[in-house]
């Protein structure tokens, strides 16, 4: 394990004042992120993974042999969605960005709740559950319709959320865009997410500058970082966001 992670481990007042020299920073959340506000993540022991298997219902191959079972798990994810709301820590990033401590998000979650709290550079590296498009035709659909189990109003074919599926790749452009923020950032931090999935987990290794990596879980990752701190999303932002505010 590199030294300084020791040193530095959940230095919160230390990470306040590296947000404060950054001139760049860029967070990168995960499923971690959301799970104050209500949603199950994926790997944890509530997470979606730990009774199904993602290839049966989140792939192109669900879509394309067993769409009822395809569509069914996403109108339950997207009926979760309901009764949820971003958190605090949703919303210290949003606000972060408009004081210019953050320059922009890179999210894997497909919520939609960084946006929701008031973020505007959000790159939504796995797609939305909250629109909907035609797999046969192309065209947008209503979220509406692919609940109520509709096909597409332009061929009567199948509606599917803009989200990304094991077998696809990623969105182009959002992709891009964060690998190039990443490059230049002068401080990454990385927030809910277990870094399993490739290529997401690649990113942020890519920042020449400081890398911290907040997470309930942080034992497999802690000798890639510059300091991790083991705690809550929601907790830990709003700790950070006492220093900051401090002086
Ligand atoms: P995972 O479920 O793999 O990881 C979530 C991580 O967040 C775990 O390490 C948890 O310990 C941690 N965690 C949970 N609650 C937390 C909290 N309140 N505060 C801090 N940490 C917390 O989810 P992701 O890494 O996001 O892809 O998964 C990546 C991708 O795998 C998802 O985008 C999804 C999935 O298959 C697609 O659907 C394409
Ligand atoms: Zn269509």
């Amino acid at each position: 394990m590199k030294n300084n992670v020791l040193e530095n481990n959940g230095n919160i007042e230390l990470l306040a004042s590296w947000i404060k020299e950054s001139k760049y920073t860029v967070v990168l959340t995960g499923a971690g992120m959301s799970t104050e506000s209500g949603i199950p993540d994926f790997r944890s022991k509530d997470g979606w993974w730990k009774n199904l298997d993602p290839t049966t219902v989140a792939s192109t191959y669900a879509l394309e042999n067993k769409y009822d079972l395809f569509r069914d798990f996403y109108i339950m994810r997207i009926n979760t969605l309901k009764n949820c709301k971003p958190h605090i820590g949703h919303k210290i990033l949003a606000d972060w960005e408009k004081r210019g401590l953050v320059q922009c998000i890179a999210t894997q979650n497909v919520d939609r709740f960084h946006h929701e709290a008031g973020s505007k550079n959000v790159y939504e590296l796995h797609g939305n559950i909250r629109t909907v498009k035609c797999e046969d035709c192309g065209a947008n659909g209503q979220l509406e319709d692919f609940v109520m189990k509709k096909s597409c109003s332009k061929c009567g074919g199948r509606l599917r959320p803009n989200v990304v599926l094991f077998g696809e790749s990623l969105p182009y452009d959002d992709f891009n865009n964060a690998m190039e923020a990443i490059r230049k950032a002068e401080l990454v931090i990385v927030i809910g997410t277990s870094l399993q999935v490739y290529p997401v987990n690649q990113l942020p290794y890519l920042c020449k500058g400081k890398k911290v990596y907040i997470n309930m879980d942080v034992d497999y990752h802690s000798r890639n970082f510059d300091m991790v701190i083991k705690g809550k999303a929601g907790n830990t932002l709003l700790d950070i966001e006492k220093y900051l505010t401090k002086n």
